[in-house]
């Protein structure tokens, strides 16, 4: 393939980008914008391989590597539940800060990366080039380093193989401080090494201290907190890709980089508004470190902190053909239960029936960013009846029946009574404020963020104890009969 050619497939694909970014800003739209996405990508990689930057020499390394990595993707997007795609993405999202890495040590011991091949012939960079080339090398190792052990951790805590309290280590803002220090003094030492062997130790020393600050800053986050983290990651993985497009002087890497990396940012800014958090208190860490009641944890064999009135599925499905609107509230345990297709049957029924049904969507609801508007999308739930949480907050006390499913953290009253919660000031669903709230969970666990929920404990809440599917076929069958 020419250059002119590789060009105007960049830029082809450049455009198909933006315009997957734009379709996946609304749910009518965000099919189209991940096809645009798959074209995107496809005409990237093949005007890459066959492009003027590769040689025939190298493509069947090239080739075979992506039938390996092609297969393990298409082995792990088949074999992966829902509720282990927060984990999969943050998993993904290490493998771009390891690639930076890898490329960024391989360009600087690569002695091809210090000339420029004009007319045949090997040209040095000047000492400007050089420079700035180094520079690329640098940043886009510690990018990369931060981004592939801070994803790590984010994984180890989304799929609950590490703890998700936070680990606040003494005196870390110092620890954050004297790292950042020794990573500048090293960088001075790595563009001052006039040779490779001699710029080694810096970029070592540093790429370890980039490791550490890394685990350091998931570790300290605190459970529901872990969005804004796992947006935060995705925006560094953007840069991580920039920083290699910079490092493999290719375009389409640095503008797409760039495209998710401010992308994510933006994401993690919309987060942190909707956690009511100041974005840098949460990577400094330390939220949901201490206060607030502990939960009764697991199984319900520890004494609950209040009286709590259960309710069976036929006392369910009579208070749902009663009223005359029902706001359903899905969380994660929605999700795990796999229950969404049962929701959407009996949302059918109460419509038909006239009943107002609508949905309320919590922005952190869930693992990962619109979670629940997925699986409520796969079920066919009209999107008319799904509404963000500002836009029903207000509109509970008018409401017979609030439905939570597998939620919890979401519609903890605690957020606004209790200013020694780890979760206070985070904006909340008030189902509380229904006639009847319903919560459909199997225990009386607490959620991602560990802490009691209150709201269990209301004179007009009743708990439908049970696996949400189960339980919401039993309401469905009853409805029905
Ligand atoms: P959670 O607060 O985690 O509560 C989920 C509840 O679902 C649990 O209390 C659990 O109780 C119940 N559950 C689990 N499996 C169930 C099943 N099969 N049937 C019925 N119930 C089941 O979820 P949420 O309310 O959606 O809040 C989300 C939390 O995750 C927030 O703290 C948020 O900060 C955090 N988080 C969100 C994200 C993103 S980006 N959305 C990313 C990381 C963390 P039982 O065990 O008693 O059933």
């Amino acid at each position: 393939m020419s250059g002119s050619l590789a060009t105007v497939s960049y830029i082809g694909a450049t455009i198909l980008f933006i315009l997957c970014l734009g379709g996946l800003s609304n749910q009518e739209t965000s099919r189209r914008g991940n096809l645009y996405g798959m074209i995107g990508m496809t005409i990237a990689v093949l005007a890459t391989v066959f492009g003027p930057q590769v040689t025939v020499a190298g493509l069947p390394w090239i080739i075979a590597s992506m039938v390996v990595g092609s297969a393990i993707g298409i082995y792990l997007a088949r074999v992966v539940q829902m509720t282990q795609m927060p984990e999969l993405v943050a998993f993904m999202h290490s493998m771009v800060g390891l690639a930076a890495m890898l490329v960024g040590y391989a360009n600087y011991i690569d002695p091809v990366t210090s000339f420029h091949l004009i007319d045949g012939k090997n040209i040095p960079l000047s000492e400007a080039e050089r420079a700035i080339h180094e520079i690329e090398i640098y940043v886009g190792v510690l990018i990369g380093a931060i981004t592939f052990s801070g994803s790590v951790i984010a994984f180890g805590k989304l799929s609950a193989r590490i703890s998700g309290k936070p680990v606040l280590l003494p005196g870390r803002h110092l620890l954050n401080l004297a790292g950042l220090l020794i990573v500048i003094y090293f960088g001075y030492a790595f563009l001052h090494a006039t040779t490779v062997a001699q710029g080694m130790t810096p970029i070592v020393v540093m790429t370890v201290i980039a490791l550490l600050f890394g685990i350091h800053m998931v570790m300290a986050i605190g459970g529901a907190d872990m969005p804004v983290v796992v947006s935060m990651l995705n925006s560094y993985s953007g840069w991580a890709a920039a920083a290699t497009g910079f490092m493999l002087s290719n375009d389409l890497l640095i503008v797409v980089g760039a495209l998710v990396g401010s992308s994510g940012a933006i994401l993690s800014y919309i987060m942190c508004n909707a956690m009511n958090r100041n974005f840098l208190s949460v990577i400094a860490g330390g939220f949901g470190s201490d206060g607030g009641t502990p939960a009764p944890k697991g199984d319900g064999t520890v004494v609950p902190a209040g009286e709590v009135t259960p309710i069976l599925a036929a006392e369910t499905a009579e208070l749902l053909r009663e009223a005359k609107s029902v706001i359903i509230v899905p969380g994660y345990g929605m999700a795990v239960a796999q229950a969404q297709h049962t929701v959407y049957e009996i949302t059918k029924y109460l419509r038909e029936k006239g009943v107002n049904v609508r949905f309320g969507i919590h922005p952190v609801a869930g693992r990962m960013p619109g979670h629940m508007n997925v699986l409520l999308a796969e079920a066919k739930v009209p999107y008319d009846i799904v509404f963000e949480m500002d836009e029903l907050n207000e509109d509970f006390p008018t409401t017979d029946v609030s439905m939570i499913i597998g939620a919890n953290d979401i519609v903890n009253p605690a957020a606004q009574d209790d200013p020694t919660s780890p979760i206070a000031g985070m904006p909340v669903l008030e189902v509380w404020k229904a006639k009847t709230s319903i919560v459909m969970k199997r225990s009386m666990a607490s959620g991602y963020a560990g802490v009691d929920n209150p709201l269990f404990y209301k004179e007009n809440n009743r708990m439908l104890f049970g696996d949400a599917k189960k339980m919401l076929d039993e309401v469905l069958t009853a409805l029905k009969t």
